[in-house]
């Protein structure tokens, strides 16, 4: 997939990995959609991109989701990719004397119904098109998870899962499903987490992940060198000693 003449839609990119994300497959030469919840984040964005187009769309919203698909292919026919990036990532204590099981209930709706509802709206549109793309966002913890954040790296290990069965469903058409999986990156999706200094730099992520996108033939995972120890932990049989290291007793 050429994402350098696609027209590309992307949820969450008014902020972090999804705006950078924007901003760099623009300066490529691709048109940009962008979404968020924000209208500050998202006039922000745009002011600092001419060219780039918004909507503000909550994709936890089954009502929203469905609008929003329809007036986004109406308004953009060339719509031919679609970069599934809003997410949120919520501490969880299951110990609580009252679990505020909110959280959870929104972090399933956010990253994996928000993504399985646009893509179902968007499908028919993506089928008339001679190539088109649509582009998961999971994580790597969604193969070696997070414990105070399990319905995150829950909802992301599905993502992973959900990805290459839609891939397989869609082998024979002009679609292909690509998953991004990044590491630790410094973002403000927790608090604190865009100082981390051991989360990878935004700059560097989006470089080394634009170049894999980019490549003659694009991969069906995106993975960054950062993220192949998580990735390959099960293979490798470091399972337990990552486990160890991202949750310490
Ligand atoms: N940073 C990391 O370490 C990391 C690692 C692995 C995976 N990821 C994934 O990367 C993606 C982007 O995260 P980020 O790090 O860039 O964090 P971020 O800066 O907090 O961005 C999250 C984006 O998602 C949007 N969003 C959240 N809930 C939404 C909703 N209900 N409807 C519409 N938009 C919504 C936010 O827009 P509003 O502000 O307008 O709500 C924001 O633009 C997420 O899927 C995250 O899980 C991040």
């Amino acid at each position: 997939m050429d994402f350098s003449k696609a027209t590309i839609l992307i949820t969450g990119g008014n902020s972090g990995i999804g705006r950078a994300l924007a901003e760099a497959l623009a300066a490529q030469g691709a048109k940009l959609i962008i979404t968020g919840r924000n209208a500050t984040s998202l006039k922000a964005t745009l002011d600092a991109n001419p060219g780039m187009e918004s909507y503000e769309l909550d994709v936890s919203s089954p009502d929203a989701v469905k609008r929003f698909a329809m007036t986004v292919t109406l308004q953009h026919p060339d719509l031919n990719a679609v970069i599934h990036n809003a997410g949120i990532m919520v501490i969880e204590n299951v110990l609580a004397e009252s679990v505020d099981l909110d959280i959870a209930e929104r972090t399933i709706a956010t990253n994996l119904l928000g993504p399985i509802r646009l893509t179902t709206a968007l499908l028919p549109h993506l089928r008339s098109k001679s190539e088109a793309a649509i582009v998961t966002v999971s994580s790597g913890l969604a193969f070696v998870p997070r414990a105070d954040t399990p319905t995150y790296g829950a909802t992301k290990a599905a993502i992973h899962s959900w990805s290459q069965s839609l891939r397989h469903e869609l082998r024979d058409t002009s679609i292909s499903v690509i998953e991004i999986a990044p590491p630790l990156v410094a973002t403000d999706l927790t608090p604190g987490q865009s100082a981390n200094p051991r989360a990878m730099p935004l700059a560097e992520f989006i470089s080394e992940a634009v170049s894999l996108l980019s490549a003659a033939e694009t991969p069906s995972e995106v993975l960054v060198q950062r993220v192949m120890p998580q990735r390959t932990a099960e293979r490798t049989g470091n399972f337990e000693a990552i486990f160890g290291m991202i949750n310490p007793a």
